[in-house]
């Protein structure tokens, strides 16, 4: 077990999954700022490559055990962080089957590679798509599991072969529960840049762009402006929750789940507005019809994380984190 004490003088090495994706690139950017070792594994389906130091990445999928223990052997690691997954909820609904390989089938894989090589810690990227339509706001780390997509399934599915990799094999693991990951690290070079994108903030910047209306899915929800209301976590304050969930694992610290969001909610609307306010224009939108399996809102508590690992967001103003993921925009225009 490391010691505290320990990690302030020598920083041990951390293999990141997923490392050339959006919120994966971020924390690999703040962990080498800590003084970390850091190797990338990423088999660059829909992350860039251009994310990642050639020098750490390793193109390899998750569903190769044998290349994962050949990544480990020769690049010894105290800890995973796990971000490799799919990540569209839409084509999870329209395939299945894609989710549940990459996103469990891939997660076992590594697990396996894992204990063949002797690393018990993981920070797992989780969801809250993990509670589907929760009955009341904010949302607590005890509410049942209750997805209503492949995506969200998939999800719980790993959170509970962790459960039982914790007890049967002591890997000690954090399941971080994010919300809606937003921004971009100011004056760096890694932003949202997912493809198929389906993130409301990129979406409207393309709306302006473009002048192609974007399509509001519902105005008629039980909310004060009929559109759904959702919390925004700048991605720089969840890398951060990565760091202090890494740390308590590498403690000796026991595995847990924590919802990771600003406890504050807004709605598609008021997104829109800020957005208006960044751009100096009119974000052109059309109304639609709801989408199925959209609650209406879904904001957490993000109490524990602050308890627990003393977690507190950077950025708490909707209009800064716009401000950010613009600045993204227009330099990589
Ligand atoms: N973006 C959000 O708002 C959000 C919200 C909740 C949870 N999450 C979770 O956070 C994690 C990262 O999300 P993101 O927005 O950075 O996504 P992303 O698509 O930008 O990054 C995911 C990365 O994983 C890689 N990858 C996928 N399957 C792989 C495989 N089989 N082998 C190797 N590499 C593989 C991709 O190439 C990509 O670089 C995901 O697990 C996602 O479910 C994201």
């Amino acid at each position: 077990m490391l010691l505290q004490s320990d990690l302030a003088t020598s920083k041990p090495t951390i293999l990141v999954t997923g490392g050339a994706g959006y919120i994966g690139a971020h924390t690999v950017h703040l962990l080498l700022q800590r003084g970390y070792e850091v190797q990338v594994v990423d088999n660059l389906s829909r992350g860039h490559r251009h994310n990642v130091d050639p020098a750490r990445l390793h193109v390899v999928d998750l569903a190769d055990t044998e290349a994962l223990c050949g990544v480990l052997a020769r690049h010894p690691c105290e800890a995973v962080i796990h971000f490799a997954a799919y990540i569209a909820v839409g084509e999870s609904t329209r395939v299945p089957e894609l989710y549940f390989r990459n996103n469990v089938c891939g997660s076992l894989s590594l697990l396996t590679a894992m204990l063949r090589s002797g690393v018990k810690r993981m920070v797992f990227s989780s969801t809250a798509a993990v509670y589907g339509m929760p009955a009341r706001v904010p949302i607590l780390e005890d509410f049942p599991y209750a997805p209503v997509s492949p995506y969200g399934e998939s999800k719980v599915m790993v959170e509970k072969i962790l459960g039982w990799f914790d007890s049967l094999h002591g890997l000690r693991s954090i399941s971080l529960r994010y919300f809606n990951a937003s921004g971009a690290e100011p004056g760096g070079t890694i932003g949202e840049e997912h493809d198929p994108e389906t993130h409301l903030i990129p979406l409207a910047f393309r709306a302006v762009e473009t002048g192609q209306p974007l399509t509001l899915f519902g105005d008629d929800y039980p909310t004060p402006d009929g559109t759904c209301i959702r919390d925004y976590i700048h991605v720089s304050d969840l890398a951060e929750a990565h760091i202090l969930a890494l740390e308590h694992l590498l403690a000796g610290g026991g595995s847990g789940a924590f919802n990771v969001g600003t406890g504050t909610g807004h709605s598609v609307r008021e997104v829109i507005a800020a957005v208006d306010a960044v751009t100096g224009r009119k974000t052109p939108w059309v109304a639609g019809p709801r989408r199925e399996g959209d609650p209406a809102e879904l904001v957490a508590s993000a109490d524990k994380l602050k308890r627990m690992l003393h977690w507190s967001p950077r950025f708490t103003s909707l209009r800064d984190i716009v401000a950010t993921a613009w600045e993204f925009e227009s330099r990589r225009r």
